[in-house]
């Protein structure tokens, strides 16, 4: 089975962290760390895109300290690794409620975006300040705005309309830290995910789990709804 797209929910820093005895800003940072290898990985694949969930809607209403370091890797993390991922070829976005991240974040990922632009390699796309609920309602309201009529909307013009226009949906969706939900990550797009839950906390997942996931995919068969003889056929 081919795979184009794979989405990481990417769970566990904190408790990393907690059973280690260390504040869980440290199992963040642990957490910034393997997001490298992953994208790697990725390359080696030859994946057509890699989507990270790093921040949901929901992660605003933690306590504030958390918040504000996690805006802080955040950046340091775009400060350091830009110009690397740009050289590799990589093609960046970011999608979410945008506007919500502090100014200097908001430019860098708009710098990001823009060095990247022409690029041809692997589309890496940041979900941040992300909620699929909220996606798909600011769908809407660009839908309407563009005053379009009711029979000129099918699944391809409100697909566009979606943050993730012209990503294909994603085959993989892996969520590391044993937690089996989705957490409102791309609500639309992962009607037919396939999904791959694993015990491993994010700081400790790496590379070689990372392929064993997506190796399992390979091993699986997809329906759609439909019988496999006529997909087959
Ligand atoms: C995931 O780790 C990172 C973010 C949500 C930003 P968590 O911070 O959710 O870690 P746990 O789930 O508490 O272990
Ligand atoms: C989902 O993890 C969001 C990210 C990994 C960025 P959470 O830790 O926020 O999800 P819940 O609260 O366990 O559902
Ligand atoms: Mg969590």
């Amino acid at each position: 089975m081919n795979v184009r797209h794979v989405a990481i929910i990417m769970d566990g820093n904190g408790r990393w962290a907690e059973l280690r005895g260390l504040p869980r800003i440290e199992g963040h940072r642990r957490g910034v760390k393997k997001v490298r290898s992953i994208i790697d990985a990725s390359i080696e694949l030859r994946l057509e895109a890699l989507t990270l969930y790093a921040f949901s809607m929901e992660n605003w209403h933690r306590p504030r300290p958390e918040v504000e370091a996690l805006m802080s890797l955040l950046d340091f993390y775009l400060k350091n690794e830009m110009k690397k991922l740009a050289a590799d070829n990589i093609r960046f976005r970011a999608i979410g409620d945008i506007d919500r991240l502090p100014a200097g974040i908001k430019k860098q990922l708009a710098g990001f975006e823009s060095i990247t632009e022409k690029n041809t390699g692997l589309l890496l796309t940041g979900a941040l300040s992300y909620g699929g609920r909220e996606e798909i309602l600011a769908a809407v309201k660009r839908i309407v705005k563009a005053g379009l009529k009711p029979d000129e909307i099918d699944e391809k013009t409100f697909e566009s309309h979606l943050y993730t226009a012209g990503l294909p949906n994603p085959d993989l969706i892996i969520r590391t830290s044993g937690e089996k939900r989705l957490s409102n990550f791309l609500l639309w797009q992962s009607a037919y995910s396939e999904l791959y839950f694993t015990e491993t906390l994010w700081p400790d997942f790496g590379r070689d789990e990372f392929i064993s996931a997506i190796t399992e995919y390979q091993k699986r068969e997809r329906r759609f709804g439909a019988l496999p003889e006529v997909l087959n056929s």
